[in-house]
């Protein structure tokens, strides 16, 4: 049980003297009450609430777990360079929620900008860490359109393991198939800066487009178009975290 400007502050909405002052200025209302709740200390329960501020629709989570279509063109990063970050796509309390310095919701590892597909985001460090770790070995599928068509001899490269250049051990793909001509689907288990392009380069072939399908068993569908985010489930989160070495 929580009282109602507390539960705002833990979900995003400012400081509790803020949140404070929208219920009193009457700019919230809980459940499906269309009158606003006008006292800030009323006691509620917050597991599966729901309240409207200023007119929009939100959900009480206790922790964010959230998936995003990323569009090609933003960056991972909330201090972007040289494109708007991805953290923008997302609504304000999204990026507020925690209040401390390291406020908001943190991308699960990183797409480059011109990769699109799935990004996980959610404020638990430990589901964070769990995800990004090696050791978990989650997953990963992405859809890669290469330049030149893919030989046999690629692919069986791929599945035995390439020497990058900032690690004498090789990585290899945890699976590989040819879609198409020039469509490889590649699924990795680890997370190295600008892995599928220097991998696809090192067997010589060359990455033109780069789009990540699915995590852990979790898959992008066309339901969630780009630019576009979603809570996940407890369901899908708890099929991440337990089961993050099946394959997909
Ligand atoms: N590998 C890459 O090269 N880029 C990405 O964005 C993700 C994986």
């Amino acid at each position: 049980m929580m009282q109602l400007q507390d539960i705002l502050f833990s979900q995003g909405f400012g400081t509790r003297r803020v949140c404070s002052g929208l219920v009193q200025q009457g700019r919230v209302s809980v459940g499906s009450d269309v009158t606003p709740c006008l006292d800030p200390a009323e006691v509620l329960n917050e597991e599966g609430l729901v309240f409207t501020v200023q007119g929009v629709r939100w959900e009480y989570h206790a922790r964010a777990y959230l998936m995003l279509h990323k569009p090609a063109g933003f960056e991972c990063s909330h201090k972007p360079g040289a494109h708007p970050s991805v953290y923008t796509l997302l609504p304000g309390p999204l990026r507020e929620r925690g209040g401390s310095a390291a406020a908001g919701v943190q991308a699960v590892g990183r797409l480059d900008h011109d990769t699109t597909g799935l990004l996980l985001l959610s404020d638990d460090g430990k589901f964070i860490h769990r995800m990004t770790s090696p050791r978990h070995h989650v997953p990963k599928v992405y859809e890669v359109g290469v330049k030149h068509p893919l030989s046999h001899s690629q692919l069986d490269r791929l599945l035995a393991g390439v020497v990058l250049d900032d690690d004498p051990k090789p990585v290899r793909a945890h699976a590989c198939e040819a879609a198409g001509d020039l469509h490889l689907r590649l699924t990795l288990t680890e997370g190295k800066y600008h892995q599928v392009k220097r991998m696809v380069a090192a067997v010589g072939n060359r990455v033109e487009s780069l789009h990540r399908s699915a995590m852990g068993g979790l898959v992008l569908g066309p339901e969630l178009p780009p630019g576009q985010w979603r809570w996940l489930t407890q369901a899908e989160v708890l099929g991440l975290t337990q089961k993050t070495a099946t394959t997909v």
